[in-house]
């Protein structure tokens, strides 16, 4: 286990111009709720920072298409967006925006830094141009062919198809995505991050120092990005929705979104520690913090190359730990697609399964595209519910609660003599906290969830095997059904509080039934926690069967979508 104490966690800035979708959670903001939780349990102190990202093209784009202001899109996703984080438990610490005005405070100091220190070159190029709509073509503005896989709706700043990060006039056959007028070109002059400069450093930071801890895919798209060359990256744009330069007479200009965007994890820090009485630099410049981006593979370059480099070039800032990101979730085998509502939103999924959080935070853990691309179906969404939440762990729990109380009226009994099975069942009980906490470690959340399933398994089996409602019968076994039961209702303790990270409203209820304070993690190896003749409240039901008219209903959903 690590020695770190302090962490500062990050989740990627969602863009507020649409709702939060399977794919965002199960990428993002799951994996990172996981490791907060975590590492709070254990005492760590954690800081668990996001906000909407409200610049850039993708805003203006959808305001220009609803005929509506950027501000009234952005007010709209923002308290969406900020509402299902809450709704689905995941325990930021604090939600900000980047369009708020200390946000624009920071980004423009941190610029105007870099640009004092000569960090940056200044470029006259020769950029496109819509006559139509009198404005430059940056990043979204323009679609075309990607030319590193060929993918046909590529962005002037990304392809989404393959992750290469693109500059416009790189893209084949490129179209204004804002009129679909006529392209020219006309010379502009902008201020570049040189990547170039820093190519030694990154080199052997990514790749000596952390190419075996790190993520192999991340790893991988670092090193293809280094060996292709690093190119100076422009940090400004001709818009009017940002960041506005911090320099006179640069009217009609504002900071790149990938400029300000990250810088928003450093804004949202600030505002938290005033509010919250604390000292932000702890955070951000203290060698002893771990700092930790969870991100998609289409961010890895911005917080693996460009925003190191940006610190880097800032000075005295510390570099992510670690950026362990994810691939992508597909939905019933095609790519998840906001435009072509191809989604499970999560503001609909809670109005389909109220209260079922936890079932969805379950399935898109055990099943997150950790290592490669992977399909959340229906069916399987369905069947991971009732044969392992339903069939296993809530199996488990109702039957130690039941004979729990149909024998002793709910007062835990007491533990008496040992044998093998009960020797062997308590040192899983003992194991299972750590192996659970190091796989968190070490960003494996997949295998972690599955541990926690093992050793409810482990409790099934535990009973089908000692048969305690057989042995309660027999007046010379009540001691030996007392020990049994006292075993189990450890092993459902343990659940309580190993499950926490993975499933916190399962957790708290599976607390209330034990009636049990305690959830830190090293109670969850201790068979000795909870005292004969404490009382146990009613067991409630922590998990339902879902049956196939609600599961053939969202199949339905998707197809006419
Ligand atoms: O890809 C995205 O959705 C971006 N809005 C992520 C930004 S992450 C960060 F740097 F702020
Ligand atoms: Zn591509």
């Amino acid at each position: 286990m690590s020695d770190s104490s302090k962490f500062t966690v990050t989740a990627a800035l969602p863009y507020a111009n649409g709702p939060i979708h399977i794919g965002h959670l199960a990428g993002v903001y799951i994996p990172g709720d996981i490791f907060a939780r975590y590492k709070r349990n254990i005492g760590d102190d954690v800081l668990y920072v996001c906000g909407s990202d409200e610049h850039g093209v993708p805003i203006t784009i959808k305001a220009k298409k609803n005929g509506i202001e950027p501000q009234d899109v952005i007010d709209k996703y923002h308290t969406m967006i900020q509402n299902s984080f809450l709704e689905f438990g995941i325990s930021l610490d604090i939600y900000s925006r980047t369009s708020n005005q200390e946000h624009h405070e920071v980004a423009k100091e941190f610029f105007k830094k870099l640009l004092d220190d000569n960090k940056f070159i200044e470029k006259t190029t020769e950029e496109y141009y819509d006559e139509k709509e009198k404005t430059f073509l940056a990043d979204r503005y323009i679609k075309g062919t990607c030319p590193i896989c060929g993918y046909e709706d590529a962005y002037g700043d990304q392809c989404e198809k393959c992750g290469a990060s693109l500059e416009p006039s790189e893209l084949k056959n490129p179209q204004s995505a804002l009129s679909g007028g006529k392209l020219t070109k006309k010379e502009t002059s902008h201020w570049y991050l040189p990547l170039d400069r820093h190519e030694d450093w990154l080199k052997d930071w990514i790749i000596k120092e952390n190419g075996i801890r790190w993520k192999s895919n991340v790893v991988g798209q670092c090193k293809s990005w280094i060996d292709s060359g690093l190119k100076a990256r422009a940090v400004t744009r001709d818009l009017d929705w940002g960041v506005k330069l911090p320099i006179e007479d640069q009217k009609g200009k504002v900071l790149y979104v990938w400029f300000d965007a990250p810088i928003g994890y450093i804004s949202a820090t600030k505002i938290w520690a005033k509010k919250n009485n604390k000292n932000w630099e702890s955070y951000w410049k203290d060698s002893n913090t771990k700092l930790v981006h969870f991100i998609g593979k289409d961010n890895i370059v911005f917080h693996c190359i460009i925003f190191p480099a940006m610190l880097k070039s800032y000075g005295d800032f510390i570099l992510p730990d670690n950026v362990p990101a994810n691939e992508f979730l597909n939905l019933e085998g095609r790519k998840i697609s906001t435009s072509k509502n191809w989604a499970v939103w999560l503001h609909k999924y809670l109005k389909d399964f109220p209260n079922q959080q936890d079932v969805l935070r379950y399935v898109l853990c055990i099943n997150a595209p950790e290592n490669k691309d992977n399909d959340f179906t229906w069916l399987d969404f369905q069947a991971r519910n009732n044969n392992e939440l339903v069939a296993i762990l809530g199996n488990f729990i109702n039957r130690v609660f039941v004979l729990c109380h149909k024998y002793w009226d709910g007062k835990v009994p007491g533990k008496n003599n040992l044998e093998q099975i009960d020797e062997d069942i308590i040192l899983k009980i003992k194991s299972t906290p750590n192996v659970i906490g190091d796989s968190i470690d070490n960003y494996k959340f997949r295998f972690a969830l599955q541990t926690l399933m093992d050793l409810a398994r482990s409790g099934n089996k535990y009973l089908a095997d000692t048969e305690p409602w057989k042995l309660f019968k027999q007046s010379d076994k009540k001691a030996r059904t007392e020990t049994i039961l006292n075993i189990s209702i450890h092993i459902t303790a343990s659940l309580s509080i190993l499950c926490e990270p993975f499933m916190p409203f399962t957790a708290q209820k599976l607390k209330n039934m034990l009636n049990i304070k305690s959830s830190k993690w090293s109670c969850a190896s201790d068979i000795n926690q909870i005292p004969a003749g404490h009382q146990l409240n009613s067991p409630k039901l922590l998990f339902s069967r879902i049956e196939d008219e609600q599961i053939e209903n969202q199949i339905n959903k998707l197809k006419q979508s």
